[in-house]
């Protein structure tokens, strides 16, 4: 991508401001504080340096620059990352850069849900399409989730695909072919309904695929995990649902595929699924951009209950308020609106409470059984106790107490314990890395392009010794901007640059200062380079040239003296 483009949209974006909008930050010295929208904590570890343009996590490591966050938190590209924040900022995009390569895999997955759509539409698609009908699903839903049908031949998608160039192992990476025993490759998908999971940016990254009749096991197939579907860090109707989210303030986790599309149609498009039964941390973080409350709206048969006593202690740690609301046994959202329409399911809705009732009630079903009973307190106070908020824990706690009529302080003593054992404030397992003063003084001389041009024609990869400034100088060599290597280097190359950045202050903002760092690299490797031939020499018993080498080191040396720390 052009560079001045590149850096024109990141002068131009107020990293503070942008970052803001996720995470809630307050003034802390030169830098901004605030909880961490890539892990689960308490305190806040999350720093934004607007001088710097970085932000990083002393917590989980997370780091990068604007550019990367957006990356992250939206699940875009590079290039989509800056296009998306440049038309945020109105600048204008070069067109030459709207088209841009992207990769194969993501054409892919791109081209296989408008076929699956499109062969719903078509004729081939009659069956499936009666199907949706029977369910009750209209054309505004099959259209917003882009809901498609894969035939049932095992070859028509592969078939079409190739014609459009994609190759085998780019359909087979993506999750739309799979090798047969016998060597050959078959679609993955094959005689299914095909709902699509987008990234909340709206890219396709799998689908998952219900069996048009009940005898066709399993129910439902999901494209396999890969490195880009993680099947726990996606929510099913995220990108659908986001925006409805933010607005109304809530988000409503159901189930199932079918309870998502049928909430949507009722008018409840503030809802999501995970792609199992339980909220995963990452889904619950990923949730957390956009509201603070959820309400769980689950069947109430034994798998939703399980279900729903996973995901509250989750959904706690992360700071959110939970809701819940079960259905009666063996119906879902879809089955419900089916029955009762719109005002069924929103009569459930309005009988929601929060976790602590919810979890209060069960417990007192062990009422007539002391020890039972204590057993279920101690459940809820394990679960006050992942609350990150003081304030909140404190009114959970007082709540609690007026509801078992046990004194707060006990309750109190009794949580406390249990936050030891769990480990409340548990360090984040993160691996120290070491900056070296080459790493740091090179992140430096990164940001200034005249000294950058120096450094790649001067220098080599193997001019530097620790295993971290070679893979940033290796990226500098590649014509690599600071800005994308910000964005793009491996996490523990962007989190050591931006720690190197935050711990550097502006000594190194001096250039001449910079300049004088360069000369004593250049010196340190001329300085090799003799010793080497030096040695070559020596082996081939070349007095002149040994005396010419050594004579060179001790140039090098001389120039040295008084500038110290070299050798
Ligand atoms: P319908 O029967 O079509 O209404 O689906 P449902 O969503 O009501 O199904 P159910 O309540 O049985 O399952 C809820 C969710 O669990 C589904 O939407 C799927 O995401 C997942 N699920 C259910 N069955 C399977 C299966 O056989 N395999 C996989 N991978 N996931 C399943
Ligand atoms: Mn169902």
């Amino acid at each position: 991508m052009n560079r001045d483009f590149i850096e024109r949209v990141r002068e131009t974006v107020d990293i503070v401001e942008y970052i803001g909008r996720y995470v809630d930050l307050k003034k802390s010295g030169k830098s901004y504080r605030g909880l961490c929208p890539f892990h689960q904590e308490k305190t806040p570890s999350f720093y934004v340096d607007p001088d710097k343009g970085v932000y990083h996590c002393f917590g989980c490591g997370a780091s990068g620059n604007i550019f990367r966050f957006v990356m992250d938190i939206e699940g875009l590209s590079f290039r989509e990352a800056v296009i998306k924040l440049a038309r945020e900022y109105g600048i204008e995009v070069p067109s030459r850069e709207v088209e841009g390569k992207t990769s194969p895999v993501y054409a892919a997955l791109r081209f296989a849900s408008d076929y699956y759509h499109e062969i719903l539409m078509s004729p081939h698609g009659r069956d499936a399409y009666r199907y949706l009908m029977k369910r009750k699903i209209g054309p505004r839903a099959i259209s917003s989730f882009k809901i498609g049908y894969a035939p049932s031949d095992g070859k028509s998608f592969i078939t079409k695909a190739m014609t459009k160039n994609f190759d085998r192992g780019t359909l087979i990476q993506a999750g739309l072919a799979r090798k047969t025993e016998s060597g050959t490759i078959i679609d993955y998908f094959r005689g299914r309904l095909i709902f699509p999971i987008f990234t909340p940016g709206g890219n396709v990254i799998a689908f998952g695929g219900r069996a048009l009749s009940d005898e066709v096991q399993p129910k439902y197939l999901n494209s396999p995990d890969s490195e880009i579907f993680k099947k726990g860090n996606i929510l099913f109707g995220l990108f659908q649902a986001k925006s409805s989210i933010r607005m109304k303030g809530i988000a409503i986790v159901v189930e199932g595929y079918f309870d998502v599309i049928k909430m949507h149609q009722a008018g409840f498009q503030n809802t999501v699924a995970p792609m199992g039964t339980a909220l995963t941390e990452n889904q619950v973080l990923v949730l957390r951009r956009y509201t603070k409350n959820v309400l769980l709206l689950y069947d109430g048969d034994e798998a939703g209950r399980k279900a729903v006593e996973r995901s509250i202690p989750i959904a706690l740690r992360a700071g959110l308020n939970v809701k819940i609301s079960l259905l009666p046994e063996g119906e879902d959202p879809d089955s419900i609106i089916d029955k009762f329409g719109p005002e069924g399911i929103r009569s459930y809705m309005d009988r929601q409470v929060d976790f602590l009732e919810y979890q209060f009630r069960e417990a007192e079903k062990f009422r007539e059984s002391p020890s039972e009973f204590s057993e279920a307190i101690k459940g809820i106070l394990e679960n006050i106790f992942m609350i990150p908020d003081g304030i909140t824990r404190d009114a959970y706690l007082n709540r609690l107490s007026e509801l078992s009529r046990i004194p707060v302080d006990s309750l109190r003593n009794q949580g406390l314990k249990f936050s030891g054992e769990t480990g409340i404030n548990k360090k984040s397992k993160r691996r120290e890395v070491k900056l070296t003063a080459d790493f740091i003084v090179l992140v430096n001389i990164l940001r200034h392009k005249e000294l950058v041009e120096i450094m790649s024609d001067l220098f080599n990869e193997e001019d530097f010794d620790d295993p971290l400034t070679r893979e940033l100088f290796r990226g500098v060599k590649q014509g690599l901007g600071y800005e994308e290597i910000m964005a793009s280097g491996s996490e523990v190359l962007r989190s050591s640059i931006t720690e190197a950045l935050l711990r550097s202050g502006n000594l190194h903002e001096n250039l001449a200062l910079l300049e004088e760092k360069i000369r004593l690299w250049k010196y340190r490797k001329d300085y090799r380079d003799a010793k080497r031939l030096f040695e070559d020499a020596r082996k081939m018993g070349d007095r002149e040239r040994m005396d010419f080498y050594l004579k060179k080191m001790y140039e090098i040396k001389k120039k040295l003296r008084g500038k110290g720390g070299l050798f």
